[in-house]
């Protein structure tokens, strides 16, 4: 007994693929990353201790990870030429429109990683999509803001340095704080994979056709955007600001109960979690150690919130649906307290999915049994008929 386990939905599976990076038990709101629990990962690891593991599949030695902490510090810079894609964009261009753009491009400059039938140029691959979407992120948010831009610095661990490059200004010495940055780090743990979420199905389904790596990312990223999915933190903390008070609550519950409103509690609910997700609880006491490292007493915004949750939990509609809080519903408060604009938020979350997204896509093309995956579909059209020229249509 490998002690692995196959999970028997208990019905017909409509599996998309197999997979041994993680597991999610949506009853139960358990998530393991390669068998490991989210919450001793989240309290003992650090995020690029949980990259090495999803990618390999075992924890490292401390040899181990010191050697990939030292590889993915070394490809933190990104061609010097890319600098100048930023100046194409608009200023108020969104953020994920500038990462789509960016990262996209990528295989562009790094031709010797994008031959996926080579075991080496598939690990530099892995390897650099790690470490450059900090600094492909950072600079779009420098960008947005009109700063110059901060180059990675090798002396940081990976949120450090992630920090130093999105907050440091040329005019002063930027101090990176612990408590923070380990904040980031375990915020970035939680967003790492999740299974075959909509946009690590686009990975695998763009991927599977052969295409290079880079471009299979941009398209995750494309996908995480939706408000339905990735969106969701910047929905549900721009939901927190509409709703405003604690007493106007009901009327916002009220309006996600009514189904001809299409008015849904952002943050809420899952396809897979009938339960509480796992990465919500953990969220959700970051954000208070994140507030109150800043000193930041009764955020306004974290007050709606627990007060929004605990009415929710209570509500037949909820419960009846088994409507939890899910990792979206406390992370835009996090993020904002950490100064991260709205906007930024989407693109966090794709910079920790990252790792997630580059490891499912590793795992499939390295599946020799692996083929172009193909949907059906269920047609409904119109049944064959004959062409009819223009002077016959009435
Ligand atoms: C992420 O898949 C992943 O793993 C995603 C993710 C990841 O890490 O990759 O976990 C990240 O995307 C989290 C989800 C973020 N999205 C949101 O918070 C947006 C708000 N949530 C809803 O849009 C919704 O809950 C979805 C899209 C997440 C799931 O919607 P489904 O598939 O309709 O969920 P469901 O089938 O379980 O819904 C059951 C019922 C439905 O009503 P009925 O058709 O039965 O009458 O509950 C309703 C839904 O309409 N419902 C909600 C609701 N979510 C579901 N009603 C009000 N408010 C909500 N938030």
């Amino acid at each position: 007994d490998t002690g692995m386990f196959t999970y028997d939905p208990g019905f017909t599976s409509t599996a998309s693929c197999e997979s041994k990076i993680t597991y999610i038990d949506g009853d139960a709101g358990v998530l393991l990353y390669r068998g490991y629990p989210i919450e001793q990962i989240a309290e003992q690891g650090d995020f690029l201790e949980t990259c090495y593991l999803l990618l390999y599949g075992e924890l490292p030695t401390f040899q181990q990870h010191q050697e990939f902490v030292k590889s993915v510090t070394y490809h933190t810079m990104i061609h010097e030429q890319m600098n100048r894609f930023y100046a194409g964009f608009r200023r108020d261009a969104h953020p994920m429109a500038i990462m789509t753009g960016c990262v996209g491009a990528l295989s562009a400059f790094y031709h010797d990683s994008t031959d996926i039938s080579d075991p080496h140029q598939r690990m530099i691959a892995s390897i650099r999509m790690i470490a450059k979407m900090p600094t492909i992120a950072a600079w779009a948010f420098k960008y947005s803001i009109g700063q110059p831009f901060v180059y990675p610095r090798n002396d940081l661990d990976f949120s450090a340095n992630f920090l130093r490059m999105c907050f440091s200004v040329p005019c002063e010495e930027y101090k990176v704080n612990p408590v923070l940055a380990r904040a980031m780090d375990r915020i970035f743990i939680l967003h790492a994979d999740h299974e075959q979420n909509a946009s690590t199905s686009t990975v695998r389904l763009a991927g599977s056709s052969g295409a290079n790596p880079f471009a299979c990312i941009a398209a995750g990223i494309a996908c995480l955007w939706g408000p339905a999915h990735g969106g969701a933190n910047e929905a549900a903390l721009n939901m927190l600001e509409q709703i405003g008070s604690a007493d106007r609550i009901p009327e916002f519950i009220d309006r996600a109960k009514d189904k001809n409103d299409p008015f849904r509690l952002m943050g809420f609910g899952h396809r897979v979690y009938k339960n509480y997700d796992p990465r919500a609880r953990i969220m959700q006491k970051t954000c208070h150690e994140v507030l109150a490292e800043l000193g930041i007493k009764d955020d306004p915004l974290l007050e709606v919130a627990m007060e929004l949750e605990k009415l929710a939990l209570h509500d037949e509609y909820f419960v009846e649906k088994k409507l939890y809080p899910n990792i979206d519903f406390y992370s835009g408060i996090t993020l904002r307290a950490l100064g991260f604009p709205t906007t930024m938020f989407t693109v966090l979350f794709a910079l920790a999915r990252t790792v997630g997204w580059i490891a499912q896509w590793k795992e499939m093309v390295e599946d020799p049994s692996q083929k172009i995956g193909r949907p059906r579909q269920l047609y409904t059209g119109a049944k064959r008929r004959d062409y009819l020229p223009s002077a016959q249509r009435g």
